[in-house]
């Protein structure tokens, strides 16, 4: 069995995603100068692929850096529970610092993070997002640079997981129910 076998249909094709990254690259353009030089922080593992493909869109001087974090018991829901397994190499006291997630659902990761970094004091902390699913939301965050906001629906594919696998399809896809089903 192919792994396209197990969507069930496109939610956001290859082409409007790419579209849509340098539209968002245009939106972050307009905010940051080289003077800014500001931070992207990716956090891994999800947002790998957005963060590539949007860091190539960016017109001023930046840097990159990595985190990972993981949800504790998480199925097909997100449990509100976070750890840091890789901290992030660089300081960000009095950095312009960009989150970049590839989904906001409920909330919690993000919520926790923008905690986490605020306490480091940065100079300035905003957030971009492929994606975000409103309906899910459980605590209110803010979202400065967002992709697309998507349904209440089992979404993989750039970067975007279901145990550790589709990360690599090249656009936003809907799982078959009888996929997580069989397997939670
Ligand atoms: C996903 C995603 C966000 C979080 C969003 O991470 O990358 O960090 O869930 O969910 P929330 O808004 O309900 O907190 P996940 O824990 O699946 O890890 P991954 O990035 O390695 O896929």
């Amino acid at each position: 069995m192919s792994l396209l076998d197990d969507v069930e249909k496109t939610l956001i094709s290859q082409v409007a995603i790419e579209e849509r990254i340098a539209q968002l690259g245009a939106e972050m353009n307009a905010v940051y100068t080289d003077n800014d030089l500001p931070l992207l922080v990716c956090i891994l593992r999800g947002a790998f692929i957005f963060m590539a493909d949007l860091t190539r869109h960016l017109a001023f001087r930046h840097e990159v850096d990595f985190m990972v974090i993981s949800s504790y018991g998480k199925g097909t829901t997100s449990t509100g529970v976070v750890r840091i397994l890789l901290d992030l190499a660089a300081n960000i006291e009095g950095r312009h610092v960009v989150i970049v997630e590839d989904i906001v659902d409920t909330g919690h990761t993000l919520s926790y993070i923008l905690r986490n970094f605020k306490a480091r004091n940065p100079a300035s902390l905003r957030v971009a997002t492929l994606l975000s699913k409103p309906s899910r939301r459980e605590i209110e965050v803010p979202v400065d640079f967002v992709g697309f906001e998507v349904p209440n629906e089992f979404v993989i594919g750039y970067g975007l997981d279901f145990v550790e696998q589709y990360r690599n399809l090249p656009f936003i896809g809907v799982l078959k129910p009888e996929v997580y089903q069989s397997q939670v």
